[in-house]
């Protein structure tokens, strides 16, 4: 077993809930089990240009006994997800040589993996790589920490949003992120009741979710609808017209006007754009157990010595995944024959053609 003076953690790109549960269970098992110090890197690798760091000690925050870090949202080190660390390297390396760490935890999407991996190759770190985003777009992992989170949110708003549409037969037309992949939209949209979910992935047309608004309203006489717009689907309109547009209004709104435009009869349609109220709140009960897991994983792989790898998540547990094979593949989007897809259509969900 590898002896460390300082493992350095730091968390990278967009917040999420969970990081700090994964700063929690890193800290927990690096003090408990191996005897190490820990420091965190505040704002990710601007930490390490500005040479700056912070101890956290096991129940470094502790308020009478409670550890708030399991179920704080955001992440205490802060975060930066726009920077010029490509083109500072050198500084970066000397500002991790002059805070003299023996290994770096970095949590992140797969820009800052791709990011922390090229600064562990030239400056011969000891790094591992934990995934994180609401996006779940990282390759080779099955969840990344804040996913579930995110889906829990956005599936408690189409909850919400049904009453208010069905009381005023509207339809209510839901803007989610996930940028170019629909893993978001997808799970949120099945798990909150959708009528209609569009995809990055997945091609489709507005007069098809036309016919399919009429034929639940004819058919089956339903008169309000949930639509789930991933912010990501302009990119599968079908023309690169109808993408500019897209993008110049949102995808939520162009979404809305298009049906008012193009539906046989007059639907009353609202918008609401979910934003960052989707990165916010206390994390779910899955986010904590992967980040527990990832985190003490990690941990481990420290101390056996390894370096530029992934901790993953695959069939419930936590396994090592070579970091330049996880960036090889990034970023992950939704299948379209998969089963969640085909789940989606056997429930009489439009997810596209
Ligand atoms: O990658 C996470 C994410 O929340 C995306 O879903 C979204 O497109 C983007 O970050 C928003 O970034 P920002 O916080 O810079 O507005």
């Amino acid at each position: 077993m590898k002896t460390l003076e300082r493992l350095g953690i730091l968390t990278s790109g967009g917040d999420c809930p969970g990081l700090n549960a994964v700063i929690r269970a890193v800290v927990s098992h690096a003090v408990l089990t191996y005897g190490w110090h820990v420091v965190g890197i505040p704002y990710a690798t601007r930490g390490l240009l500005d040479r700056a760091m912070m101890p956290l000690s096991l129940h470094g925050l502790d308020l009478k006994g409670i550890d708030p870090l399991l179920t704080m949202g955001g992440t205490i080190l802060g975060s930066i997800n726009k920077g010029d660390t490509l083109s500072r390297i050198q500084e970066v390396l000397d500002g991790y040589a002059a805070l003299e760490l023996d290994a770096l935890i970095g949590i992140g999407g797969d820009g800052s993996l791709a990011i922390l991996n090229q600064l562990a190759t030239q400056g011969n770190w000891q790094f591992i790589g934990i995934p994180k985003t609401i996006d779940n777009d990282v390759a080779c992992t099955e969840r990344a920490i804040g996913f579930d989170t995110a889906v829990n949110t956005i599936t408690e708003a189409l909850t919400r949003l049904t009453f208010t549409a069905a009381s005023h037969d509207r339809v209510m037309i839901v803007e989610v992120m996930g940028r170019e992949a629909g893993h978001l939209a997808l799970h949120s949209g099945i798990a909150g009741g959708a009528d209609v979910i569009l995809i990055p992935e997945i091609s489709y047309s507005i007069e098809q979710v036309c016919q399919h608004l009429a034929e639940l309203r004819d058919r089956w006489g339903r008169r309000f609808a949930i639509v789930v717009v991933a912010e990501g689907a302009h990119r599968s309109l079908e023309s690169a017209n109808q993408s500019c547009e897209a993008i110049k209004c949102g995808m939520g709104q162009y979404v809305a006007n298009e049906i008012a435009k193009c539906s046989p009869y007059p639907v009353d349609c609202r918008v609401s754009v979910l934003g960052h109220i989707q990165r916010g709140g206390i994390p779910s009960a899955l986010d904590r157990l992967v980040a527990a897991s990832l985190g003490k994983t990690a941990v481990d792989l420290i101390a056996n010595g390894e370096s530029q790898k992934m901790v993953a998540w695959q069939n419930g547990h936590a396994e090592t995944v070579p970091l330049d094979a996880v960036l090889a593949k990034s970023p992950c989007s939704v299948d379209p024959a998969s089963d969640l897809v085909q789940t989606a259509r056997a429930l009489g969900i439009y997810t596209g053609k």
